[in-house]
């Protein structure tokens, strides 16, 4: 139940970021080197949460002096179910990773990974063009559909899907619509044909994963081709598609861009992403 706040004085602001499990997660240096670089008083720490004390540590935060948190796994579905507040965006992906404790005590919920795929390929591709043609879109899980959706609000007019569980990339057309051009898993190659954009949304090429394996003799150069995937940053896909001319951006910036509009939210600064949070968060 909502209940407002007043407000402490002196108080500083804390955000954190809730996963189980979450030391790896790489938020905390983010934010830290934004809190230390722009000289803000304020604290972002990593808590970990198991997945059945999540509402009852959410409804605590605000009191505790939390101005907002972000979610990652498992928690990003389920906390779409405990926020007073969803956005459009937040709700259309079916997770959250933004949370915002409003002073009035309600919990609003966002989610900005879409947004921070977007950012990264504007950053380092300045004269990518959406529409100009069909993007194609490996993979149908959460990071997918946040890709799914930024791409078509960029104004994608034709956006191609392959996944291994095809069940999941009909359930992608079926709630985005009918630009979505579902391809079987076997004939993910094909999906090249044409696309100006690729992108790989599943975790292969991670690290101790194997890498993606989908034949990339369509892949024209010039193409923009971007993984999700950033440990490593260069990934066997990115490099072949790099050997094929095409233009690559990889993965980090994305996890960068994100974490801005939550940072601007809690702690009053836009800030900036550059070389030297690339450098801070790769330690
Ligand atoms: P995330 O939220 O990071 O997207 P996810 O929802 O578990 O995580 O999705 C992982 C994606 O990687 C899915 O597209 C998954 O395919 P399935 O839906 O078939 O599971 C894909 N993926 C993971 N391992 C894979 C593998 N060995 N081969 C092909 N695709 C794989």
């Amino acid at each position: 139940m909502p209940d407002s706040q007043p407000s402490a004085p002196h108080h500083v602001p804390i955000a954190g970021v809730l996963g189980w499990p979450i030391a790896h997660s790489r938020s905390p240096r983010l934010h830290g080197h934004w809190l230390q670089r722009y000289g803000i008083d304020g604290h972002y720490i990593p808590i970990p949460v198991m997945p059945e004390h999540l509402a009852e540590v959410l409804r605590a935060m605000p009191r505790m002096g939390f101005v907002g948190a972000n979610v990652t796994i498992p928690h990003k579905e389920s906390v779409l179910a405990l926020a007073d507040v969803v956005t459009d965006r937040a709700a259309l992906i079916g997770a959250a990773n933004t949370l915002i404790f409003r002073s009035d005590g309600k919990i609003h919920a966002d989610n900005t990974d879409g947004y921070g795929f977007i950012a990264n390929i504007r950053q380092h591709v300045p004269g990518w063009i959406p529409d100009l043609g069909p993007a194609a879109v490996i993979g149908a899980g959460g990071a997918a559909r946040a890709v799914v959706a930024s791409l078509l609000e960029s104004g994608v007019t034709e956006l191609r899907i392959a996944n291994r569980t095809r069940i999941r990339a009909e359930q992608i057309k079926a709630e985005f619509g009918a630009k979505v051009v579902v391809y079987d898993w076997a004939q993910a190659g094909n999906m090249l044909e044409g696309a100006i954009t690729v992108v790989n949304a599943t975790s292969m090429g991670m690290q101790g994963k194997p890498p993606l394996r989908i034949p990339l003799d369509a892949l024209a150069p010039g193409t923009l081709v971007t993984d999700l995937v950033y440990t490593p940053l260069m990934t066997p896909f990115l490099e072949e598609a790099q050997a094929r001319g095409c233009e690559i951006v990889d993965g980090l910036g994305m996890l960068l861009h994100q974490a801005a509009p939550g940072f601007e939210r809690w702690f009053g600064h836009r800030p900036e992403v550059d070389d030297e949070l690339r450098r801070a968060v790769l330690g």
